[in-house]
């Protein structure tokens, strides 16, 4: 017979291995029941041997108390941020300003291009291998502990795949879309205040103060930086991804090498173009000088570093003043309100209408007109009010009021069984 301690560290080992396989390299190789079983056996091995119980085992992704207070943490390497371009010339122009600062004008420069996703900076630092502190960015150089928070974000591993003695892994966590989505849904569904992008939901649900309400969100991240590090060495940016992934951390395929600024300025435009079908919010590109020694030498400059840069795409939301509210009737009669709005440049576009959809969506929103909106353009979608900015309210907002009579045939309207469309009864309504 096994002794409890070698059943409880092989089934710990065989856990991490199918949490690995399933969260970070998204290939599972058992079923969720099988995996269930195992969990089972270990929370019960456990729970009959609570001396055995160690703070890197998967059972303890979740449980930690509700925190009064977020502590801080001091980044002992500062977190820096980046700066940006947002065209082709501009990228070219920051290629021949690092070859001046280097004194290299024919200096052949390879970079790694990653997309930025649009979430919140995170830092993990493992101990010996095991998770000890998770922290946000914060203003660089103090961040929040939430040690207890990111602990739960399923794809976060607990132990690393190898034990340096200090590794500091930083990266984004992020909500995928589809995740934001249900949850605003549920939210709206309850009655209660929604977020606008996916970025907000994640900042708001790694700060929540109960852990356990931090585990029923929805989180992911990626890594694609460093902190303190002891114990391994890093000759370049791919190498870097190379290593956290090694180590067992989530890093994302849409990483690339580019050997010149040429593959650069291609890749960039491919990234946009994947933009719409990505199943997370990416806001740009980051753009890093790949060699480790030329980063070295490029160094940095007021917070951010000479040798990266973000490339951004076109902003997808936008504010501007909601003007008037017209309705026009379709195909089927469903009277459908339409937003007039104080033309507002979002993606690329000028935006001047959005749909409101119907009444339901009017009173979810709240909207008035006169009011300030958040609205949203993504791809080929119409775009849409996301929220209105209640703050920038005047008191000179009116509510808007459904026309008593069809507006292309003045027959009186009606409204439907589940009172959320309005409509034209009229079959010979031109509309
Ligand atoms: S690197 C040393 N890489 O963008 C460079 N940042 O404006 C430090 N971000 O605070 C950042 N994706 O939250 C880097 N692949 C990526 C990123 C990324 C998103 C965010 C990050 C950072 C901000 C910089």
């Amino acid at each position: 017979m096994t002794a409890p301690a070698d059943r409880i560290e092989k089934l710990r080992e065989e856990i991490r291995e199918h949490n690995h396989r399933y969260y970070v390299l998204d290939d599972p190789v058992i079923s969720d029941v099988e995996y269930d079983e195992l969990m089972r056996e270990l929370i019960r091995l456990e729970a009959a041997h609570p001396d055995l119980v160690t703070p890197d085992s998967p059972t303890q992704k979740v449980g930690a108390a509700p925190i009064e207070e977020f502590g801080t943490v001091e980044h002992e390497v500062p977190m820096l941020s980046l700066g940006n371009l947002t065209s082709e010339a501009e990228l070219r122009e920051w290629e021949e300003q690092l070859r001046n600062h280097l004194k290299e004008p024919d200096l052949d420069i390879a970079y790694v291009i990653e997309p930025k996703l649009d979430g919140v900076a995170v830092a993990a630092i493992y101990e010996d291998g095991v998770y000890a502190v998770g922290a946000t960015r914060g203003d660089g150089t103090r961040g929040e502990d939430i040690t207890e928070q990111l602990k739960t974000v399923p794809s976060l591993p607990l132990r690393l795949r190898k034990s340096p003695a200090r590794f500091e892994a930083r990266g984004e966590a992020f909500i995928p879309i589809a995740g934001f989505a249900a949850l605003n849904r549920r939210l709206s569904e309850a009655g209660e205040k929604t977020y606008a992008n996916p970025r907000n939901l994640t900042s708001g649900s790694l700060k929540q103060k109960d852990p356990g309400a931090t585990a029923e969100r929805p989180l992911d991240v990626f890594f694609y930086s460093v902190g303190i590090v002891e114990g391994v060495g890093i000759g370049s940016q791919w190498e870097l991804l190379e290593t956290l992934a090694e180590l067992g951390l989530r890093t994302s395929d849409l990483s690339v090498r580019c050997a010149t600024i040429d593959e650069v300025a291609a890749r960039l435009l491919e990234l946009q173009e994947m933009r719409d079908d990505l199943p997370f919010e990416i806001d740009g590109a980051v753009i890093k000088v790949d060699d480790r020694a030329l980063q070295d030498r490029l160094g940095e400059r007021s917070r951010s570093p000479r040798w990266a840069t973000a490339y951004k795409f076109a902003a997808r939301q936008g504010t501007t003043k909601l003007e008037d509210i017209l309705v026009s009737v379709g195909r089927t009669g469903a009277l459908t309100p339409v937003g007039v709005l104080e033309p507002v440049p979002i993606g690329g576009v000028t935006v001047s209408r959005v749909t409101l959809h119907n009444k339901d969506e009017i009173e979810r929103l709240g909207v008035r007109v006169g009011d300030t909106v958040l609205v949203q353009r993504a791809g080929d979608v119409i775009p849409k009010v996301v929220k209105v900015i209640e703050d920038r309210r005047t008191g000179k907002e009116r509510e808007f009021t459904w026309p008593e009579t069809c507006p292309e045939c003045g027959t009186p309207v009606r409204e439907d069984e589940e009172a959320v469309a309005i409509y034209c009864p009229n079959i010979a309504c031109p509309a």
